[in-house]
């Protein structure tokens, strides 16, 4: 197969592979990191800071940045719509020692977009090169730009975008396939993201949007001819769809995951949350993070449920240990499932 995992230059630097992890707001924080990163992931972003909260110097910004060792690679992303403070921005970023620093032009929020920010952006895509070429003259680390491909169906920009952040000297541009007025809903578009790679040159084009198994990891590469894949909601629940991946790109296989290493993986995920965490903030988390092992598992609702009933560390240990997992079916349906995923805001 062509797609072999295989290193990856970005700018200056060479990361591991060409699959990469995205950034997700609320979810891809320290225990998350620590469950992605054991399978190798080329790059593992962390979830957006606002540029304006980190030239202020707001704590809790700062602990979003938090990482350790053992996620390097790791990118660092930044939301915010001022040229004059993206370059300092940039260079917080760099000081505390990530390897890439990525613009954020994707995120449909309005709390997020009412200020011109995230997929705001996209409808001033001058702006989008003018911040870019501040954060490329501020740091030595290389700047990548995540996007979604237009505001609406009727102004995709991914190509005009890809050309603009070339010139502002991008090393890479990831699009996501999707438009801000669609939310998530329906399938990204990956003819989109094909768009923007006729228009570059010799920046890299990360294709990202509805990545749930190998099979469609594959079909991204072929459909896009892009340069890496970054993987999103795919993740959440599934922490080795890294190395599932890897290992159908390498020897065609597809592993098949049992219910045991669902909780497995979800008691691992648990024990990282405690020890990260104060334990109101923990208990909430493994609520969340609950979910999202047990979307996909026919016959765990109940488990679901009672999780998030539960009022302390020691109940929830309780319902897990005593669910008969033997029962729960987690074997993939016949088409992945962004339905499934679809409803995960967590
Ligand atoms: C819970 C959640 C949080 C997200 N947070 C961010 C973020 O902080 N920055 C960003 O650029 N994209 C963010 N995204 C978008 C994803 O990185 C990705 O572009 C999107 O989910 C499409 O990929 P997928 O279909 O593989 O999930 C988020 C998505 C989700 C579901």
């Amino acid at each position: 197969m062509s797609f072999l995992k295989k290193p990856f230059k970005l700018g200056s630097i060479e990361l591991p592979s060409n699959v990469l992890c995205a950034p997700l707001a609320g979810c891809s924080d320290v225990p998350f990191r620590r469950m992605t990163s054991r399978y190798k992931p080329g790059l593992i972003y962390t979830e957006m800071v606002k540029m304006d909260a980190l030239v202020r110097n707001d704590p809790h910004t700062f602990r979003m940045l938090d990482f350790e060792r053992s996620m390097h690679p790791i990118g660092g992303q930044i939301c915010g719509s001022k040229p004059e403070i993206a370059g300092a921005c940039a260079k917080i970023i760099e000081d505390l020692g990530f390897d890439v620093v990525d613009l954020n032009c994707g995120c449909p929020v309005d709390k997020v977009t009412k200020d011109g920010s995230g997929s705001a952006m996209l409808k001033m895509p001058q702006k989008i090169g003018e911040i870019i070429s501040n954060m490329v003259a501020a740091v030595k680390i290389p700047v990548t730009v995540k996007i979604r491909a237009g505001w609406d169906a009727n102004s995709i920009v991914s190509a005009e975008i890809t050309e603009i952040a070339e010139k502002a000297g991008a090393s890479a541009i990831c699009i996501h396939g999707r438009t801000r007025a669609q939310a998530y809903k329906g399938p990204a578009n990956w003819d989109y993201i094909s768009m923007a790679k006729k228009a570059a040159k010799n920046i890299k084009v990360i294709a990202n949007g509805d990545v749930f198994d190998p099979l469609s990891a594959k079909g991204i590469f072929e459909t896009t001819g892009c340069d890496a894949i970054l993987l999103a909601r795919g993740t959440m629940g599934q922490p080795w769809l890294i190395e599932d991946i890897y290992r159908f790109f390498e020897e065609g296989t597809l592993p098949q995951r049992t219910s045991f290493d669902y909780k497995s993986a979800l008691l691992d995920h648990i024990t990282h949350i405690i020890s990260y965490q104060p334990e109101r903030k923990a208990l909430l988390d493994i609520r969340r993070v609950g979910c999202f092992y047990l979307k996909t598992g026919r016959g765990t609702k109940h488990l679901r449920e009672a999780l998030n009933k539960s009022a302390s560390i020691e109940e929830v240990y309780f319902h897990i240990n005593n669910f008969a997992w033997e029962s729960a079916d987690f074997t993939p349906l016949p088409s992945s499932s962004p339905e499934a995923c679809e409803s995960l805001t967590c």
